[in-house]
């Protein structure tokens, strides 16, 4: 499957975030040369910056078997107590969205986690017992946008706690350059370079604006990627110079229009806009206030001036005493 070929395998064709490349290649190491499972992860970050390719990375480092769920998909305390007896020793337990796990779920985990044990009640009220039950030495990999959003008995349960950053231009251009030459797709260093500086430091975002620009290039030009033929393309889309799609803009353009720049509330600019306000504060803000587009004040969200530049709308002496 050519989609998922796009995804590394190892650790040594993983690009960028070289600090928790680093992290994880020390603990991993260590833990083979003791031949004891690795300790439990928490990768935190925005979405698309890799944590779920980094999981799996993780369990083929230790060359053991992965099983992928996520915090809302495991709904009952069995669900997560069938998953958990069913593991190897060793075995890597993926958990996406992970502080999106329901309280009585949290509490199974704990025991699990800490002394690889599973409580059981057996019965109700009064007569109620407890037995526990012995599971495999497992790692769990936690994933989650917010580390802030983990209650903090589960958070101080990782042993080792990993943040993901934006990706670079530079190794964003080399992650495209790579994604290319699996898809076959001709492009040029500056082709690279203008879906790179388009991809909101976001791998996710490259890979999926290469195929657009791969469909736009074949379609409307040559066949092959030059920096003309992706500008020209990502510009048809609405993918602005800084990345920034028709999503991203009219939440800039409505806080100034109708808030007045702000400061404004994350659930009214969710409702202005029509989106979730997970969505607001996982994907949409996150980018945003990397390039500096917005920031967070006590009283709520401000555009800032260059967000004003950008979108080329004048700012008066009303929005500026709002900053
Ligand atoms: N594809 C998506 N993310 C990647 C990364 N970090 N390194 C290499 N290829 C990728």
């Amino acid at each position: 499957d050519l989609e998922l070929s796009l995804r590394p395998r190892r650790l040594s064709e993983y690009i960028g975030q070289q600090k928790a490349k680093e992290t994880i290649s020390i603990f991993v190491e260590a833990a083979r040369q003791r031949g004891e499972p690795l300790d439990h992860v928490l990768l935190f970050g925005p979405p698309g910056l890799g944590k779920t390719t980094l999981s799996n990375i993780i369990a083929n480092e230790m060359a053991v078997n992965i099983r992928t769920t996520s915090g809302p998909a495991i709904e009952r305390q069995g669900d997560l107590a069938a998953i958990l007896t069913n593991l190897a020793p060793g075995d890597v337990l993926f958990i996406d969205e992970i502080h999106r796990l329901s309280k009585a779920v949290e509490e199974i985990l704990y025991p699990a986690m800490e002394d690889f044990a599973l409580d059981i009640v057996l019965g109700k009220g009064p007569g109620a017992r407890s037995i526990r039950l012995d599971l495999p030495k497992f790692t769990l990999i936690g994933a989650t946008t917010r580390a802030g959003m983990l209650a903090s008995p589960l958070r101080d349960r990782f042993g080792i706690i990993s943040r993901l950053e934006f990706y670079n231009n530079e190794d964003l251009t080399r992650i495209v350059t790579r994604a290319a030459d699996i898809l076959k797709v001709v492009i040029d260093r500056s082709g690279a370079e203008e879906i790179a500086r388009r991809s909101r430091g976001t791998p996710r975002v490259a890979n999926r604006l290469l195929k657009r620009v791969r469909d736009y290039a074949q379609v409307r030009a040559q066949g092959d990627i030059t920096a003309d033929v992706a500008a020209e393309a990502l510009e048809f889309f609405e993918v602005d110079p800084l990345g920034l799609d028709h999503t991203d803009r009219r939440l800039l353009s409505s806080i100034i229009e109708k808030f007045n720049g702000g400061p404004v509330g994350l659930d009214t600019i969710a409702a202005a806009i029509s989106e979730e306000t997970d969505t607001v504060e996982d994907v949409l803000e996150p980018f945003l206030m990397q390039m500096g587009l917005i920031t967070r004040t006590p009283r709520g969200r401000v555009v800032t001036p260059q967000a004003y530049k950008h979108l080329g709308i004048p700012m008066n002496r009303e929005t500026q005493k709002g900053l």
